[in-house]
């Protein structure tokens, strides 16, 4: 079988951490063939770390896409760069992975979908949350209905912040104009999109609180945001640069029982029914479960699926409509905390 062909573009933490180790261990099915940096040190000792001898190693991304004998790209550089790079690597035919967010305003955002769609290559926004097994056996729950009507939904996401992912001090996650925001466009844009694909409907408004409550720097760190549904569920998604130990939870509440997701937990996912009518007070469990979930984790299972899909020509369902769709969330809230008001969501 032929193996698709991955230029990666910006060879930080991300690459290092997620990319090049998942697309290593899937060598069977999948080739870097070129790592580019603007600063090129990087992308040479990451090509010596994972033992990369063949791959190209250059600091001009502009090169990289126009190579002819590459399938896809990885877009990990810092978001404001991802709409310019991205449409490049579109308008020279490549496939793009692009990382969340998929960019930080809907004018980019549009681009990037009218490049993908213009020149027909596959645009997936890396929105890892969805691929994590527990989430995943927590979205075939809702899908079985056992659970009922979904009328509130809520997510939390929090960790210590990007000082402890990267060792870089004036890191470009602090500069709004290169992230887009603080916590909620890093962090924010997970629990957003997990919580709008759980539900499986629009969200059609949003009112926010977002602050900066104990880090020194010129974004939020701590966010809580309320949401309507089209079909009039309510829901609330929480992100926070300020909670230690890591972590990502979510609460499903329907009219037969609940579900509670909880990353690294006993019991990552449980669902409880409640009694009803006919055997009692709703108030007390009538069935107690731990669905099973599979195996791998949210970015090994996702970098996999995109190369899976290029060898199938499949459409990847977290595609760039998906994230332009979450990225209204984080947008809308940022104007809600600004005018105190709700947001309308179109
Ligand atoms: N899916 C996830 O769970 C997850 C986790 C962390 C980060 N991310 C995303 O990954 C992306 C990168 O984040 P990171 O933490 O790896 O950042 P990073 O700062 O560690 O790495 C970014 C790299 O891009 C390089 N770069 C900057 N401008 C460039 C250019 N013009 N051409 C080529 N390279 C360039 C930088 O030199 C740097 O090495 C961001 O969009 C971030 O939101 C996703």
């Amino acid at each position: 079988m032929t193996k698709i062909r991955v230029g990666v573009i910006g060879c930080g933490k991300i690459s290092e951490r997620a990319s090049l180790p998942n697309l290593v261990n899937y060598r069977d099915k999948a080739e870097i063939a070129c790592l580019c940096d603007i600063i090129e040190e990087r992308a040479k000792a990451l090509a010596d770390k994972f033992s990369l001898k063949g791959a190209e190693i250059t600091a001009d991304w502009k090169k990289l896409v126009k190579r002819s004998d590459l399938d896809a790209v990885f877009v990990n550089t810092p978001n404001y760069l991802h709409e310019e790079i991205a449409v490049g690597a579109a308008e020279n035919k490549k496939h793009v992975l692009v990382e969340k967010p998929i960019t930080i305003s809907l004018a980019a955002a549009e681009n990037m979908i009218k490049a993908a769609r213009k020149n027909k290559v596959f645009l997936m926004v890396e929105q890892s949350h969805r691929f994590n097994p527990v989430h995943q056996a927590a979205k075939k729950v809702l899908e079985s209905g056992v659970l009922g009507r979904i009328h509130n939904i809520r997510g939390r996401i929090g960790h210590a912040g990007p000082e402890y992912w990267s060792e870089e001090k004036k890191s470009w996650y602090y500069e709004k104009a290169k992230s887009g925001g603080g916590c909620m466009v890093d962090i924010g844009v997970h629990i957003a999109d997990l919580v709008r694909w759980f539900k499986g409907a629009q969200v059609t408004e949003v009112c926010a609180n977002i602050q900066t409550l104990e880090k020194k720097i010129p974004v939020d760190d701590n966010a809580t945001v309320m949401l309507g549904f089209a079909d009039g569920a309510k829901g609330e998604f929480e992100c926070s640069w300020t909670t230690r130990p890591y972590e990502v939870l979510t609460y499903c509440y329907g009219d037969k029982g609940k579900m509670i997701t909880s990353i690294g937990s006993e019991h990552p996912v449980t669902v409880i029914l409640a009694r009803d009518e006919k055997n009692g007070d709703p108030n007390h469990p009538r069935e107690i479960t731990y669905p099973e979930f599979g195996p791998g984790g949210d970015w090994e299972n996702s970098i996999h699926y995109f190369i899976d899909c290029l060898a199938q020509a499949k459409t990847p369902f977290v595609s760039g409509e998906e994230g332009r769709e979450t990225l209204k969330l984080i947008l809308a809230a940022y104007e809600s905390h600004k005018t105190g008001k709700w947001v309308a969501i179109k």
